[in-house]
């Protein structure tokens, strides 16, 4: 199955696509994880990058385009996948239409005062990239990561001032696809608001697994 996470930011996207790749055995596709890993290892795109991501602007779509067509030509995603956080931009999901053919794009509605409260709290493992939350997902151990060891860390753009430049630029730039992809007849609807463990019956539910 090829699905696309749509939603604003700290929607929970990337924790239940985790869970959901697990669950339909593909792989979960994060261009924010791959540009984070860029910035870790300070390679030519990291340095490009890293001061956009800080400000909770978007990488130019020529950039992130060419990344993900690249990554969904390799063989490990020819089954299916579940891309989180791309298409963000009316011309990503137009350039993706033309060398990929999606399933579904599950679209997380959730309220910014949810939202806000979620990045606040997030931490997230520097190794495996696994983000967890103070409240609604802890750490067993204060700081590490209880799936790899890593060390936890708070993002840069978990910021107030990003997480405020993020959700305008979501509202502007990312939310025009939810009536692109339901024009299309291929959206999917989910409340976001309940908490993990019930964000997985949802999900399973919507897609009929
Ligand atoms: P990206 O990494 O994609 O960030 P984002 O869209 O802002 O989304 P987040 O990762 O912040 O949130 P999420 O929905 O994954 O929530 P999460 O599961 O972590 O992108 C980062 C940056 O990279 C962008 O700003 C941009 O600069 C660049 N970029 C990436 N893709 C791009 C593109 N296509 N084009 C251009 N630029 C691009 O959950 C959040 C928190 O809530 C966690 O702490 C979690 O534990 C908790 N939580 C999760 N689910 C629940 C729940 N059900 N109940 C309670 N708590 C929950
Ligand atoms: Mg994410
Ligand atoms: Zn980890």
């Amino acid at each position: 199955m090829k699905l696309i996470f749509l939603g604003p930011p700290g929607a929970g996207k990337g924790t239940l696509a985790v869970r959901a790749s697990e669950i339909l055995n593909v792989l979960q596709i994060s261009t924010g994880s791959i540009f984070r890993a860029a910035v870790t290892a300070e390679s030519p795109l990291g340095l490009k990058v890293k001061a956009i991501m800080d400000a909770g602007k978007l990488v130019d779509d020529e950039t992130t385009i060419a990344l993900v067509k690249e990554r969904l030509a390799m063989d490990d995603v020819q089954k299916g996948y579940i891309l989180d956080g791309f298409p963000r931009t009316i011309p990503q999901a137009q350039a993706l239409a033309e060398f990929s053919a999606v399933d579904k794009v599950v679209n997380f509605d959730i309220p910014d005062a949810n939202v806000i409260e979620r990045l606040s709290g997030r931490r997230v493992c520097r190794k495996c990239g696994y983000n967890f939350h103070v409240i609604f997902n802890k750490t067993s151990k204060e700081g590490i990561c209880d799936r790899c060891g890593g060390e936890v860390y708070i993002r840069d753009d978990d910021k107030p001032e990003a997480i405020k430049k993020r959700l305008e630029v979501y509202r502007e730039q990312t939310a025009p696809l939810i009536e692109y992809y339901r024009k299309k007849g291929l959206l999917l609807d989910i409340d976001a608001r309940p908490l993990i463990d019930e964000m997985e019956v949802i999900f399973k539910k919507a897609i009929g697994v």
